[in-house]
């Protein structure tokens, strides 16, 4: 029998465990395929809520994850991690996800070791390079160093055309949505008793998430601003944010939020919780790159806290608008969201631009047709 291809699936914060867990799985089911798993760790707690969930082990545990990180500390940390680990296992390809440092450093040290990169949700862009910050640019590094793109939608592919990346592009959908079929269940009980007690239908239970580097500073203060009046001024919301760890983040939304009855500020959620609370939410008022994708596959309106978005899909759908970081402007539009009964159906409507839950069966097809071990390669994702 002739030896297995050793394929190495390689993340370190949330969103990349929760978009690669279940393309772990699909690996495992590949015959012909060894499936290795090295964590950089560049979250603890939040990827290890994500590892019990899908229930992986990791091969490799780089464990680099401090206080306060820096750009600088995460990447070399990383780099000199992946070194080793590289030379232990000496995988035949490295898969890294989207455009965390993880993701740089990641394919960058393969480079490096001379093993072929496949970037999963490849193509992504805002052509701003200093938004998302550092995003934009690892990703598009990322894209040069990659041998294999496996894009989500038709946009994500005409970007890399575009770029002159010629060969190696599949359109598979994204694995978010393949995670997102195994998650939410209409029984679900939640370990946190709040979300258990909180009023779905006659309350308007408003969901919030925000992190990103680029909104530290005077534009996260003036959402956070927003945020506040919103929940003064409209009794009928309850406002559900589970914080982010970060220590930037940690202090101004409670500095902001704390002491307000109907503002829940609570640990960040495992990923079965979020799905399933997202599932049963009004609102979602959110910077992050995977709850634009979630939400609107689960039929509820998002608001994006951010001036700009590299997954301008559900934009065009309708049930996604660019609020940007003004506090008049994010509490105009929440407060129109939450009275006008009109403007809020338009928005809300499940819709599935970003896949239809097969993107990981695409891509290990695309890898298994990379190696000789399938004689066509996949039908792209046409959705
Ligand atoms: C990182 C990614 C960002 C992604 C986000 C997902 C980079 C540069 N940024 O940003 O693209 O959207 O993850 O959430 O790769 N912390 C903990 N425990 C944890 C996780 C974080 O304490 O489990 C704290 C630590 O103090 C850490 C800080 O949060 O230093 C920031 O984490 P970091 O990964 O540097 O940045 P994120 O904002 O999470
Ligand atoms: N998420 C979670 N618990 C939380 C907040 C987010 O499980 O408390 C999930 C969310 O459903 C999505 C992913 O984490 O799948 C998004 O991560 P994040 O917003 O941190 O990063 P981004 O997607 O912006 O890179």
């Amino acid at each position: 029998m002739t030896e297995r291809k050793k394929v190495m699936c390689v993340f370190g914060t949330r969103p990349e465990a929760i978009k690669m867990a279940p393309l772990v799985r699909e690996l495992e089911r590949r015959a012909g395929l060894e499936s290795l798993c090295c964590v950089t760790a560049q979250h603890r707690q939040m990827l290890d809520t994500v590892l019990e969930a899908f229930s992986i082990t990791p091969d490799f545990d780089l464990d680099i994850m401090e206080a306060r990180q820096s750009l600088y500390t995460i990447t070399a940390k990383a780099l000199l991690g992946m070194e080793q680990v590289l030379q232990r296992a000496k995988p035949d390809l490295v898969l890294v996800h989207g455009d965390t440092s993880t993701t740089f450093a990641g394919a960058l040290a393969a480079f490096y070791a001379q093993a072929p990169v496949g970037h999963v949700e490849a193509g992504l862009r805002t052509y701003d390079r200093y938004s998302p910050f550092p995003e934009e640019m690892n990703r598009t590094l990322t894209g040069d160093l990659a041998v294999l793109h496996f894009c989500p939608t038709a946009a994500n592919r005409d970007n890399l055309l575009r770029e002159g990346i010629q060969a190696g592009i599949y359109r598979t959908g994204n694995t978010v949505i393949d995670a997102l079929k195994t998650t939410v269940r209409p029984d679900f009980t939640f370990r946190t008793p709040l979300l258990n007690r909180l009023d779905y239908r006659d309350k308007k239970v408003v969901l919030v998430t925000c992190h990103r580097r680029e909104n530290y500073g005077p534009p996260m203060e003036a959402i956070m601003t927003a945020l506040r009046r919103l929940a003064q001024d409209c009794p009928e919301v309850e406002l559900v944010y589970p914080v982010h760890l970060s220590p930037v983040v940690q202090e101004v939304a409670h500095r902001h939020l704390d002491g307000l009855e109907n503002v829940h500020l609570i640990q960040p959620l495992d990923v079965l919780e979020m799905h399933n609370l997202m599932a049963r939410v009004y609102l979602v008022l959110t910077d992050s790159g995977g709850l634009q994708e979630e939400a609107p596959a689960l039929g509820k309106p998002v608001l994006v806290l951010r001036r700009e978005t590299e997954r301008p899909e559900a934009v065009a759908a309708g049930t996604v608008r660019l609020a940007g970081t003004d506090e008049e402007e994010v509490y105009a539009l929440a407060r129109e969201l939450l009275e006008n009964r009109d403007s809020y159906e338009k928005m809300a409507k499940a819709v599935n631009p970003y896949g239809d839950g097969r993107a990981c069966v695409r891509i290990a097809d695309a890898i298994e047709y990379y190696f000789g071990l399938r004689a066509a390669p996949p039908e792209d994702w046409q959705g």
